[in-house]
């Protein structure tokens, strides 16, 4: 075994119940993992549901459920799983007209026949992004962290790499770099009112551009295409631009808001135009400006035509700074935000999920009267734990990058992770691994949730990972380039 996995960090505190705690959670972990064509491939969605009559899909292995896992599992070195997951989804990716491309968002293996839902089973039969963009980040970081070269540059990955970017890199109505999809197409996936460039899609798109791009130079050193090429300079440009459009017109700051709100509005042309979108001052909601506070920054949740979508999404925060979307500037701002709006984003149990939840007439509209998206539940402000990690290895990971910026900071935030860490600890086996908490605090189980789910247990394992077993893994989730010696 290599030097990296067996070092341990001391901080560790005698008088609690961490290590039962953890084994206990690598139990239930291993249950979850399920065997498809006689293979361990991925875990389901969650062990158990409070109404176990209900057909419902939680025994499927979903895309974005089995990221967490899949990372897990390389700190394992399990590779061959993690191979298997990626080999299934490629099989399934969509070959319809339609939907060319298109991964699935979750399967099962009944009866020895693969079955695979790409929206046309789920509930609202809506359609995911989230799990097309993150199946070349996952084999990525999978070649990175195992050394198969082979698997990244062989052609039925190469294949699967062009037909994902069939979908992207096209013409468009719009002609901007983001990708347009409709309401539902995340993990946040009832109404929600995030359709059009909702921000979780637009950074994993992001990551998945430079995903491509890394395994298609590998292919590029076998093999030379003018084809290959042309697709390589295309993804780069494309790239850039979408990381130059969502830096501006998604990350705002005290500051940027005072411009924004003494901009100009109906500007016609194409010279010097200050507000493309014609947004109004009146839409910037009055939460705003302490949310922000004087130093704190992050990336709004959508831009559209005259409405901006000023809410503040974890998920999307989290990866735009754990994939280098955000400048390590900005990463420290986002850092202050958090730290500045803890009551609210952390709460009883970290992380909640969007903030602020919509009420009344907005939620009816916006949500379709959706009773499990009620105000403060669920999607529309619940707390999901599963969350936690994502925004804890972006700090480590700044810290390790940046191992001598505003040292002051990252020691409160250090603090922070910890303690997020610790209510984990305390809460999570009490409250049976839940999906998620509802309530102003988070302190309560969702009402609907279900328990023994897969990704707050691996979520938190993930956690206890990096903080106490090899800090220096969350080096595995960096995805530039030369990033890693493996390759
Ligand atoms: C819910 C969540 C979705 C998740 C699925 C399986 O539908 O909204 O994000 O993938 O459950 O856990």
């Amino acid at each position: 075994m290599p030097a990296r996995f067996t070092q341990h960090n001391q901080r560790f505190r005698p008088s609690s119940k961490e290590d039962q705690v953890v084994d206990k959670a690598k139990e239930h972990f291993e249950r979850t993992l399920v065997a498809i064509r006689g293979e361990l491939a991925g875990s389901v969605a969650a062990l158990e549901h409070p109404n176990h009559d209900e057909a419902l899909n939680y025994g499927e292995i979903f895309l974005r459920d089995n990221v967490p896992v899949m990372i897990y599992l390389l700190l394992q070195n399990r590779f061959p799983v993690v191979k298997q997951f990626l080999s299934v989804c490629l099989d399934l990716q969509s070959t319809t007209v339609q939907t060319r491309g298109v991964f699935p968002t979750s399967f099962v293996e009944e009866e020895g026949e693969l079955i695979a839902d790409y929206g046309q089973r789920s509930i609202g039969r809506i359609t995911s992004v989230d799990a097309s963009l993150w199946w070349p980040i996952l084999c990525w970081i999978y070649v990175k962290r195992s050394g198969d070269k082979a698997f990244g540059s062989s052609q039925r990955v190469q294949r699967g790499l062009q037909l994902l970017l069939d979908l992207v890199l096209n013409p468009s109505f719009e002609g901007t770099p983001v990708l347009f999809v409709p309401d539902c197409a995340f993990m946040i996936d009832r109404p929600m009112d995030v359709w059009g460039a909702p921000l979780e899609v637009e950074v994993l798109l992001f990551a998945a551009l430079r995903s491509c791009i890394e395994l298609m130079e590998l292919h590029r050193r076998q093999e030379n295409s003018a084809l290959l090429d042309q697709r390589l300079r295309l993804s780069r440009q494309w790239m850039h631009d979408l990381r130059q459009y969502l830096l501006k017109h998604y990350w705002v700051t005290s500051k940027t808001m005072q411009v924004l709100r003494r901009r100009p509005t109906e500007q016609y042309g194409d010279n010097q135009y200050q507000n493309e979108f014609n947004v109004q001052p009146q839409v910037i909601p009055d939460w705003l400006q302490d949310w922000l506070d004087n130093r704190g920054g992050y990336m709004i949740g959508n831009m559209r035509t005259g409405r901006p979508d000023f809410r503040f999404y974890s998920l999307g925060n989290s990866l735009a700074s754990l994939f280098g979307l955000l400048t390590a500037p900005q990463q420290r701002a986002l850092f202050r935000l958090v730290q500045h709006n803890r009551d609210d984003l952390m709460a009883e149990m970290p992380m909640r999920i969007c903030h602020p939840p919509m009420d009344n007439i907005e939620w009816q509209n916006k949500t379709g009267s959706d009773p499990k998206n009620w105000p403060w539940s669920y999607h529309n402000g619940g707390h999901w734990p599963s969350l936690l990690w994502f925004f804890g290895a972006s700090v480590l990971l700044h810290e390790r990058l940046n191992p001598n910026a505003d040292v002051l900071l990252m020691s409160q935030m250090n603090t922070l992770i910890e303690e997020c860490y610790w209510s984990h600890l305390n809460q999570l086996p009490r409250q049976q691994w839940a999906e998620y908490f509802d309530g102003p605090t988070g302190t309560w189980v969702g009402q609907q949730s279900r328990t023994y789910q897969t990704w707050t247990i691996v979520g938190f394992l993930l956690m206890h990972h990096f903080l106490r077993v090899n800090p220096d893994d969350v080096l595995m989730l960096h995805l530039d380039p030369g990033s890693d010696s493996l390759i």
